[in-house]
């Protein structure tokens, strides 16, 4: 199913964007998530150990687990077809990821497959840590229970709690880490886990009073550098005027006004400052795209919001939604204001992407996907110079 999954993805990739999600009536299907977490269950307490891994008496076990979640993600991803574009992208990723990792595992390649594994979990958390949960997961916290949770470094038990579903054993262990006097602040920022932690304590738990108190007591502590005491205030005053989600305010207004509070906070644009506002705007976007039924302008501006969100808050160059909300964005209205403004955020991000040390070399489908929205946003704006990559007339 490899090559085919490829193909099939990229020419859905041609045209993301074009088709706006069913309405989230649609949740993944359960059954399918289920059925995930039974290979979970086979594969990942092995995967955290490489002799386990490889060892020839568990081989078959894990190969037919890793057929099965290739199998099950590209069910995934068939649905997420139908939903909206931050979806049919982590979809896509998860399905094209477990293809190549029952690949690698099929022939040999143990420590590949393994590495891989790992990587793709974070397209787990990330997916899950979306929208709020509809519940905890009952089994995930069996799994968790048997794995020696102790035995590993909190970034990696907090992931696969995520991973499975414990957000509030999560939370705590986050919480525990970020007060261990031993760890670091510097270190666990590095890790990215302050925004993890603040994503799953607002977007899913809903509870900023708690990452107050989480964030005050950091504040507290002396061994915080400049920068980083600069962004935990910052983290801390945002909290304080977080007020509850209005239920009548329209949601791209809300995140307009949040975004505007979260750049007064910032001193340059690559701080973490406005780290809270732009989370709670994410989210609220996201609903937005979520319930939409319809392709319109508005959506259309709710994708360049979040996409521009995506690329200032997520620094994992391997996993990021930011190109495909772009991409929707300007599919969906290539005539509308912002409409300029995406397209050269997206251009930025994908020559960021592909500038190597060999120079920048595009490959000729991304260059033909950027040559096409060039040009579908150009019509509408005849004005527009080219930035950056000239895009080729034609
Ligand atoms: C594209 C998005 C997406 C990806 C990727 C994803 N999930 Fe999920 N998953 C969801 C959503 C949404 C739900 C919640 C469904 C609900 O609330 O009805 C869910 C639910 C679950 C559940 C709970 C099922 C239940 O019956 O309550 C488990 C377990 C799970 N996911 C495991 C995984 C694992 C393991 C991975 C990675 C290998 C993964 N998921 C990747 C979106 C995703």
């Amino acid at each position: 199913m490899g090559r085919t999954c490829v193909l099939a993805s990229l020419a859905l990739w041609a045209s993301a964007g074009l088709a706006l999600a069913a309405p989230s009536d649609g949740k993944p299907p359960q059954p399918t998530m289920a059925a995930i977490f039974e290979t979970l269950r086979v594969v990942l307490p092995a995967s955290l150990d490489a002799e386990s891994f490889a060892a020839p008496e568990r081989q078959a076990a894990i190969g037919a687990a890793l057929a099965q979640l290739e199998h099950l993600a590209g069910d995934l991803e068939s649905h997420g077809r139908a939903r909206e574009a931050g979806f049919g992208y982590l979809s896509r990723t998860l399905a094209q990821d477990a293809a190549e990792i029952s690949r690698r595992y099929r022939s040999g390649q143990f420590e590949g497959a393994r590495f891989l594994y790992h990587q793709n979990l974070e397209t787990c958390v990330t997916c899950h840590s979306r929208l709020p949960a509809a519940r905890d997961f009952g089994l995930g916290r069996g799994l968790v229970a048997s794995i020696d949770t102790d035995a590993l470094p909190p970034r990696q038990r907090a992931r696969l709690e995520v991973v499975t579903r414990q957000f509030a054993a999560a939370l705590g262990t986050y919480e525990r880490w970020f007060a261990d006097p031993a760890a670091r602040p510097e270190q666990i920022d590095r890790t990215g886990a302050y925004y993890r932690y603040l994503d799953v304590c607002l977007r899913i738990e809903g509870d900023p009073a708690r990452a107050l108190r989480t964030f005050e007591a950091l504040a507290a502590r002396k061994d915080l550098s400049a920068s980083l005491r600069r962004d935990v205030d910052a983290w801390v005053r945002s909290l304080r005027g977080l007020e509850a989600r209005p239920v009548d305010t329209p949601a791209l207004a809300r995140a307009r006004d949040l975004l505007a509070r979260g750049r007064a906070l910032s001193a340059s644009p690559h701080d973490a400052a406005s780290l809270v506002y732009d989370i709670e705007a994410s989210f609220t976007l996201q609903h937005f795209v979520d319930a939409a039924s319809e392709p319109s302008e508005a959506v259309s501006e709710a994708y360049y919001l979040l996409g521009t969100i995506e690329a200032r808050l997520w620094r994992s160059p391997w996993l990021s939604q930011a190109e495909p909300f772009l991409e929707a964005s300007i599919r969906m209205a290539p005539g509308a204001a912002h409409a300029p403004r995406a397209y050269a955020a997206l251009e930025e991000l994908t020559l960021l992407g592909y500038s190597g040390s060999a120079g920048l070399q595009l490959p000729p489908d991304v260059e033909r996907r950027l040559a096409d929205l060039w040009a579908s946003v150009h019509a509408h704006h005849p004005t527009l110079q080219p930035k950056g990559w000239s895009a080729p007339e034609s």
